[in-house]
């Protein structure tokens, strides 16, 4: 079992064949959908996608938008400038939370990269020298309150399922395991905890301000005798978290 870096090089293979060329099911129902509400893009604006992976995001905006996809996976980019022809779509493989120097931006996407990246702090540094006046950054998260790997979880007590959390307010470096049952092609990639305020202070830090948080539910049903309970409790539990932010 080799430990990787923030970068998703070595698990390429294994994130490319989950999210496949539509996005995974809650990329298709829940995260693009949304995500493209929330971005509003308009003809001709400008979009860097941070941490953009095998390019889901790309394939499903509107072909006239002028896109930049940052990831630190070869592997993934790879994947992503393999299928896409259109002219107005790059790519460039770099570590997103280093300086890099672009032009003026309309909006910056961070879907589901963020609690993968090191450093997120230099992230938010970069978004903000590349926006314009006008520009937005949306960030996407997997619920950085009940969703914190190998440390929530779910419990049945009384007749209820419970939400339960040992660990929220320090930071936390978690790493996690491709393919746990296949010792030998197992490898790891790392997810950054961080509450919620953190988010926010890096923002503000950073000059923005938070325009919108969106909690996005599970759309799934259970079938069977605990349905009611646990079709009750997914509408109440968010998976994720959206935070859009603009220049203060
Ligand atoms: C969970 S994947 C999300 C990919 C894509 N946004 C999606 O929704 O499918 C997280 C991505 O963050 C990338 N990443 C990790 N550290 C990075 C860094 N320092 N700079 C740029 N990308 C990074 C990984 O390589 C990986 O592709």
């Amino acid at each position: 079992m080799k430990r990787n870096d923030s970068s998703w090089q070595k698990v390429g293979g294994w994130y490319n064949k989950i999210v496949g060329e539509k996005g995974h099911y809650y990329h298709q129902k829940i995260i693009l959908p949304n995500s493209l509400r929330l971005l509003q893009l308009r003809k001709g604006e400008r979009l860097v996608d941070v941490g953009c992976g095998q390019g889901v995001l790309a394939r499903s905006i509107p072909a006239d938008i002028d896109y930049l996809g940052i990831d630190l996976a070869k592997s993934l980019i790879d994947v992503a400038t393999k299928e896409d022809k259109n002219p107005h779509h790059h790519y460039l493989v770099a570590d997103a939370s280093k300086e890099i120097k672009l032009g003026m931006i309309d909006k910056v996407a961070v879907i589901l990269s963020l609690q993968n990246i090191k450093k997120p702090f230099g992230v938010i540094k970069n978004c903000r020298s590349w926006l314009k006046s006008s520009g937005k950054i949306l960030i996407v998260l997997n619920h950085p309150t009940f969703r914190i790997p190998k440390h929530a979880d779910w419990m049945e007590k009384d007749g209820r399922q419970w939400r339960i959390i040992d660990h929220y307010m320090q930071p936390l470096e978690i790493p996690i395991e491709s393919s746990p049952f296949d010792k030998k092609n197992n490898q790891i990639s790392l997810s950054f905890h961080y509450p919620l305020s953190f988010f926010a202070e890096i923002l503000t830090d950073n000059g923005m301000v938070i325009e919108t948080i969106e909690e996005w539910v599970s759309d799934k049903k259970s079938t069977g005798i605990k349905a009611t309970m646990e079709d009750k409790v997914r509408a109440e539990i968010p998976l994720f978290m959206a935070i859009v932010a603009k220049i203060g």
